[in-house]
């Protein structure tokens, strides 16, 4: 994923998406797959980066979250880690219902204390300051304006509320680029068209890593956005990056 193609210093406001419809028909279509294609495509590794985040999302500078949400949940993967990591509230929105549906069936297996919502990222149905710890993974980059989804997740937490985004992040690996390139834009489509029989899904995945902001760029959006003390972490060869930032 190398390339002058891959890297993208400026900050769009929107990366490959045509509209936030297509997107919600789109994982309420690959819904039934979606967690065996994350672990196959990940080697496993996306339950530890899940792990991470949910840490750094269990604890606040000077105390421990006692609520946090997590936006894009998916099917809640990142919901239950965060409960796990010791948060004793959590709750996971999606604006997709199959997607929920699978979270809902999920958390049916678990002690209580995560509950799920179908709901709209961008437009969150909670207060100012409702969180200790808001948290995104691999959901921002299908969002149709970066700062306002952060700016909207930096409205609902608590002064000195945690911010947390877990997502991939356009590769820079000279040496690596062209191994990766293959895998991620020949082999992971390949495979995630025959799992979930949805080619165009999996073709959208790299497309709408290209069109991401570097990195940097992302640390940028969040400091606009309203965060302070914004740091990032890359992972996965550098192809995904953990960031964080803190509500002032
Ligand atoms: C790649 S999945 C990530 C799911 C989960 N967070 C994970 O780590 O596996 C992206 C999710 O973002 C959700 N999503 C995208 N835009 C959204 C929005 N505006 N509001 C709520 N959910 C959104 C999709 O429905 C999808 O479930």
């Amino acid at each position: 994923m190398a390339g002058p193609e891959t890297t993208n210093d400026k900050v769009p406001q929107s990366g490959a998406i045509s509209s936030g419809s297509d997107i919600r028909r789109m994982f309420d279509k690959i819904s039934p797959r979606y967690d065996l294609m994350n672990h196959v495509m990940t080697g496993g590794l996306d339950t530890h980066w899940r792990k991470m985040v949910a840490k750094q999302a269990a604890r606040l500078e000077d105390r421990p979250s006692q609520r946090a949400l997590d936006v894009a949940t998916g099917t809640g993967d990142l919901a239950f880690a965060i409960h796990d990591a010791g948060v004793p509230e959590v709750v996971g929105l999606d604006f997709s219902t199959e997607m929920i549906a699978k979270a809902r069936k999920k958390a049916k297996k678990r002690p209580p204390g995560v509950e799920f919502m179908v709901g709209d990222g961008m437009n969150l149905p909670f207060a100012d300051a409702t969180f200790d710890a808001c948290t995104i993974s691999f959901g921002l980059r299908n969002m149709e304006d970066y700062t306002a989804a952060i700016r909207e997740m930096t409205r609902i937490l608590k002064p000195g509320g945690k911010f947390v985004c877990l997502e991939m992040t356009p590769f820079r690996r000279p040496f690596l680029g062209p191994l990766f390139k293959f895998y991620f834009e020949l082999i992971v489509p390949l495979v995630g068209g025959v799992l979930s029989g949805d080619l165009k899904a999996y073709k959208y995945l790299p497309r709408s890593v290209r069109a991401f902001p570097s990195a940097d760029a992302l640390a940028d959006i969040c400091r606009v956005a309203g965060m302070r003390d914004v740091q990032y972490q890359l992972l996965g060869f550098g192809a995904v990056a953990i960031h964080c930032g803190t509500k002032p």
